[in-house]
């Protein structure tokens, strides 16, 4: 494990070239190792600090990220903004400078504001890992879910991968889309025609608006959030009507590929986008992919961590 990452931040998918995900994907298969021993913890990042500066809520990026650090040995200090001067008028540039003034090594950064990770990557020697920005990018969420991939289908190339539901919203979808892309698959997106992004020029990606034509023939249907809170205003005209047309079921899963399975990066919103029975069915990898969240993000914190010297420097 001696190759770096080339940038000292991990902003988005696009960024990271596919060597970078290979090497971050034979790292994480170390990590899941050492998460199956009896004693789950290695000393690599003692002596190391990451600050999880949370801006919007989360459940399993934040805690993954906190395990992650403390299975490194490293000291994890949870920041959220309800509980900070952010109440206060702090700005975040302000916020991050007396954080980083405490000396952390690396910021794990969530914010409602797409671009907010970038905007302190560039003015901070920390690196910073972007945890999800507004609607723009959720990389590690997009890692996880190809390192879930590799494990059940064993390459990622070829596969033909469907993303069904609100993507407008979803950072996850952006990141998974590069990501898939990159790694040799086919994707098509399926959902209301209000909640898919028309300017989307991904080569490779294929539109379907029609979700019982657009399961047939995939192996991995990738369902994602109904994402009411950044929707301020009508998408669809209920979401009786959104379950008949898009919502994921048995029936329509039965039309994929006979050895298909079923992602989403939670929180799920159970009879909306995907039913009960799916959603905990053994052809569903949701809870794996929070397993895959944990090694994954050991793997960041680790490679982010090696000398940086042949990194880029910050702005002055
Ligand atoms: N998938 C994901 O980002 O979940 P959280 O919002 O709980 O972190």
């Amino acid at each position: 494990m001696g190759e770096l990452l080339k940038h000292k931040d991990i902003l988005d998918m696009s960024d990271l070239e596919n060597k970078e995900i290979e090497l971050i994907m034979e790292t994480a298969r170390s990590m899941e190792e050492i998460l199956g021993r009896d004693l789950k913890k290695v000393p690599s990042l003692r002596g190391k600090t990451i600050i999880n500066l949370f801006f919007e809520p989360s459940t399993r990026t934040r805690t993954s990220f906190e395990i992650a650090g403390k299975r490194l040995s490293a000291d994890v200090v949870n920041f959220t903004s309800t509980s900070s001067s952010v109440n206060k008028g702090e700005t975040l540039l302000d916020t991050a400078r007396n954080i980083e003034a405490m000396k952390p090594d690396i910021l794990v950064v969530r914010h409602q504001a797409s671009g907010a990770p970038h905007f302190l990557g560039k003015r901070l020697k920390s690196a910073v890992i972007n945890a999800g920005d507004g609607q723009h990018e959720h990389p590690t969420q997009g890692l996880l879910d190809i390192y879930t991939l590799k494990k059940v289908k064993g390459n990622i190339k070829g596969l033909n991968i469907l993303i069904v539901g609100d993507v407008l919203h979803s950072r996850v979808a952006r990141s998974d889309v590069s990501g898939f892309i990159k790694m040799g698959a086919r994707v098509t997106l399926c959902g209301p025609p209000t909640l898919i992004p028309r300017w989307w020029n991904y080569p490779g990606v294929e539109m379907e608006w029609n979700i019982d034509e657009a399961v047939k023939g995939k192996d991995v249907i990738i369902v994602l959030r109904i994402q009411l809170e950044r929707m301020h205003s009508s998408f669809f005209p209920s979401i009786r009507e959104y379950v008949s047309l898009y919502g994921m079921n048995r029936k329509r899963f039965e039309q994929a590929n006979s050895d298909a399975i079923i992602m989403h990066p939670g929180p799920i919103n159970r009879g909306w986008e995907l039913t009960d029975d799916l959603a905990d069915c053994k052809e569903s990898l949701v809870i794996q992919q929070v397993e895959s969240g944990v090694a994954v993000r050991m793997a960041l914190l680790y490679l982010l961590s090696l000398p940086k010297d042949l990194r880029d420097e910050p702005e002055s």
